[in-house]
């Protein structure tokens, strides 16, 4: 039988979650693929912490990047976080090795996507990173293969799960910001961080991402502009109710006659669009395509079982050996515009 060694590096929500799967699906997956996924390495700060799934037998790595180099990983898994240190430097090391990356890291996607995209192609190598945006919901390869046919005009959506469950919250139970946001920190939905969730950051990574996908223009974060939702008040959510609104924190990306328009902020929307009544945890996704017309996508934006989910994709993908471009192909001369205000 084929078998393809999986190394995995950062074993919180995402890696635990991936280890699961693989472990629940193992069969499953290799008669999808005609190959064993083997986990064989694993990486993370403490050895003795109990993942809720077993990691005994398994080569144990203090330090991440040093994993690239076992000649008994093939693809390295980089579920740790962060746009520059350990993460990067794993990555790096994979790519330069000639070893597959997958990634669920949209900071380091965001600021160093298009390098790692270079490097993963002078390897021959994929860089992938499905679980990196919207979660559950298979968005990269919705964009890169399933509306491949069309010019896109429009990308949009609810892109970051901690906030749609925070302003869901808000409306639906009137609790208070802090607290709903500490139990979406204990449901695994929150960055490390969670300003970068509040303050919008994470919705821009992910938008800046869809934007080259769907633009097939550099990876360029810089460009966006951000407003998160700590200035949202239940008496904003209240008078936006009372004219037939729910206020949603959206990143939208547009082609405009000047270049490609990016900007992420809390926005009113009707009560009567699919995309109001996307609630909770879930993300959704709205793609504007000159053949295929308005393309809507739902899922779970965060947690657990949706971004390893996600993940076990990209690896399906390096196992039956499709690999596709790693961001979007330009197909004319266009490019993100400066920082709107
Ligand atoms: P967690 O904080 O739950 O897990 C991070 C893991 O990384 C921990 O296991 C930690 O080890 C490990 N780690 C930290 N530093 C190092 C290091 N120097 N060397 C090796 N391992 C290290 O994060 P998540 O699982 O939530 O997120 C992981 C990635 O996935 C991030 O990029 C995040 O943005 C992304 N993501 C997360 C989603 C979610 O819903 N949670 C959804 C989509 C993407 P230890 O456990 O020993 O402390
Ligand atoms: N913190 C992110 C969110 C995780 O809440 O959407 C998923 O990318």
């Amino acid at each position: 039988t084929n078998k393809i060694k999986i190394g995995v590096a950062g074993l919180g929500t995402v890696g635990a979650g991936v280890l699961k799967i693989i472990n629940a699906h193992g069969e499953l997956l290799q008669a999808r693929t005609g190959t064993r996924l083997e986990v064989t390495a694993v990486s993370g700060r403490d050895r003795n912490k109990d993942r809720g799934v077993p990691i005994e037998g398994l080569a144990w790595y203090d330090n991440a990047a040093d994993m690239a180099k076992d000649p008994d990983v093939d693809v390295v898994l980089e579920l740790i976080g962060g746009s520059d240190g350990v993460a990067k430097d794993l990555c790096v090391s994979a790519l330069t090795l000639g070893k597959h990356v997958v990634t669920a890291n949209k900071a380091l996607l965001a600021i160093h996507g298009t390098e790692l995209a270079e490097l993963a192609e002078k390897h021959g190598v994929s860089l992938a990173y499905e679980a990196a945006v919207a979660g559950g919901i298979p968005i990269v390869k919705a964009l890169r293969e399933g509306l491949a046919g069309n010019a896109i005009s429009r990308v949009y959506g609810i892109l970051n799960g901690t906030c749609n469950y925070i302003l869901t919250e808000m409306e639906e139970t009137g609790g208070e910001f802090d607290n709903i946001l500490q139990d979406a920190q204990k449901l695994g939905y929150a960055e490390a961080d969670p300003s970068f969730d509040v303050d919008g950051v994470d919705t821009a990574h992910k938008l800046a991402i869809l934007t080259s996908l769907a633009f097939g223009t550099p990876v360029d974060f810089n460009s966006v502009y951000i407003e998160g939702i700590r200035d949202v008040t239940a008496a904003d959510i209240a008078a936006a109710q009372e004219f037939g609104y729910r206020i949603k924190l959206l990143g939208v990306s547009r082609r405009t006659d000047k270049g490609i328009e990016q900007r992420v902020h809390p926005c009113m929307v009707r009560t009567d669009t699919a995309i109001a009544n996307v609630s909770g945890v879930f993300n959704a996704v709205v793609a504007d395509g000159d053949f295929v017309d308005s393309t809507v996508y739902v899922g779970r934006g965060a947690g657990e079982g949706p971004t390893a989910s996600a993940v076990v994709a990209d690896i399906v993908d390096i196992a039956i050996g499709r690999h596709s471009a790693t961001f979007g192909i330009p197909v004319e001369e266009m490019s993100p515009l400066p920082m709107a205000s």
